[in-house]
């Protein structure tokens, strides 16, 4: 059923993420004027609070974590939150629950925010309270479980009360603009779909650094760790929209048909084939920080790095290695696809030293687009042509000056709100990602793999730049 929310109710609203992301992200849309006029926001969790203590608590999320520039008719939108203190390990607290959301349970948008233990309970007493039918969607936050069993249970409960048209996964890597955005270079431009396959495309790299340490999350990321935490999710959504086929249109069914097709054809990791690694002491933008067992204060063997050399096997990649990483503690924050081109079949100049050429796709901290073309190097050439490769670089916030840089999550709340699933996570999808990282720790358990230790402020152990080196590849740094 298509409809607009007349209320968002927002479970685990008093929350890390409801602070630093959930709130300024509606806030800064009603800014814009994009959120529905009469949506009321009901925040609930344990704390006994009121409307105004709520409010309070909200405005001050908003002064520390959204820009001022951004926070343009702030009083306005603190007056659609509204507050219900509910535990949700106790049924009948969701009776008020109901009371608050009235009559929008037709048109109503929830979010869980919360532990993913807690949803099964909540679920069963969001339907016992009738705020299960038809008019209800519902959104999920990360982690959907820590393996596939634990996934599908999750799954399971949730499809007790809500079909999968009415269930919005998130992965808020699919809410960032130039993550959309590989699509639309893939898709609406002629000149790489042709190229875009194992007869071309000599490899790819996905990276995703990152500079932080444990932030204040320490016992879920110990339990955790990078496969789990990153890789899982995020990285393998970048890896399915670089790999997949076109989809015949831009909606739901389409695209995530051709997404869940390349996940399922991931070819299980082989043993040499990936390295873990820890982080250690040592200094990042000349701050000295501390290793991951001094933040944790104990011993751990959980995995703070990951690289791994996936394979697709279908038609369009066999034999293109896909070279993925991601680490915490590492040198630079930094998002990017590399897809590195294979050689021209024939050289006509001789002796000049040939580059194949090489896409770069930044997609944070910097958003732009490098394609590296071989060009003359001017002269006269009479010790034959030199060639030299030269950028075509695009930075997208000068192609499209006066555009806002959005809070992942403004898009995905707004989805939500009005209902279009395109960015959303299908449970096919999660079950195929489990599927395959189920495979991976299996595969370390059995070859006992020890993460190996890399100093804060490097790119990870040097076994990881070894695993490409092998292959004659390197990291793009
Ligand atoms: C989250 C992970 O999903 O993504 C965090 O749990 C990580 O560990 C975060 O820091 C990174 O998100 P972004 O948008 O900052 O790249």
């Amino acid at each position: 059923m298509s409809f607009t929310a007349d209320t968002l109710l927002l479970f685990g609203a008093t929350g890390d993420l409801a602070k630093r992301m959930l709130l300024p992200s509606l806030c800064a849309l009603d800014a814009d004027k994009l959120l529905p006029e009469t949506l009321r926001i009901v925040g609930t969790a344990r704390s006994p609070m009121s409307d105004a203590e709520y409010r309070n608590f909200a405005r001050a999320a908003l002064e520390k974590y959204l820009p001022a520039e951004r926070r343009g008719g702030m009083a306005d939108f603190l007056n659609r939150l509204h507050y219900q203190p509910n535990d949700v390990t106790h049924p009948e607290g969701f009776a008020k629950l109901a009371e608050q959301v009235g009559d929008s349970r037709h048109r109503l948008a929830i979010f869980l925010s919360t532990a993913p233990s807690l949803f099964e309970v909540t679920i069963e007493g969001l339907e016992r309270a009738g705020l299960g039918g038809e008019g209800v969607r519902i959104g999920l936050e990360k982690p959907l479980g820590l393996d596939l069993a634990s996934s599908r249970e999750i799954n399971d409960a949730v499809a007790k009360c809500f079909p999968e048209t009415r269930i919005f996964r998130i992965d808020h890597y699919l809410g960032k603009e130039t993550v959309q955005n590989l699509l639309a270079l893939r898709f609406a431009n002629v000149f790489f779909e042709p190229l875009w396959n194992a007869t071309h495309i000599g490899h790819v790299q996905i990276t995703v650094a990152e500079t932080v340490g444990l932030e204040d999350r320490a016992e879920f990321y110990d339990h955790t760790g990078a496969l789990r935490d990153m890789l899982q999710n995020h990285i393998l959504q970048l890896l399915s929209l670089v790999a997949m086929e076109p989809p015949a249109s831009y909606d739901p069914t389409a695209v995530r048909d051709e997404k869940v097709k390349v996940l399922r054809a991931l070819r299980p990791v082989r043993d040499g084939e990936s390295v873990t690694g820890q982080y250690r002491g040592g200094a990042i933008g000349g701050a000295i920080v501390p290793g991951y067992d001094d933040e944790l204060k104990r011993d751990s063997g959980t995995e703070t790095f990951v690289a791994l050399k996936a394979h697709i096997d279908n038609w369009r990649w066999q034999g293109v290695p896909f070279y993925l990483r991601t680490g915490k503690r590492m040198h630079e924050r930094v998002t990017e696809i590399v897809v590195q081109f294979r050689n021209v079949p024939h050289s006509i100049f001789g002796n000049a030293r040939m580059k194949p050429n090489r896409l770069v796709i930044g997609i944070q901290p910097e958003e732009n687009i490098t394609l590296s073309l071989m060009a003359k190097v001017p002269g006269l050439d009479r010790d034959g042509i030199a060639l030299r490769p030269v950028p075509l670089d695009i930075a997208m916030p000068d192609a499209f000056t006066g555009a806002h840089r959005r809070i992942a999550y403004e898009r995905l709340l707004l989805d939500l709100i009005e209902g279009d699933q395109t960015l959303f996570v299908r449970r096919d999808e999660v079950e195929a990602q489990w599927a395959w990282i189920d495979g991976i720790r299996a595969q370390w358990k059995s070859e006992a793999l020890e993460p190996k230790p890399y100093a804060s402020g490097s790119w990870g152990p040097s076994a990881a730049i070894a695993l490409a080196e092998r292959d004659g590849v390197s990291w793009h740094e």
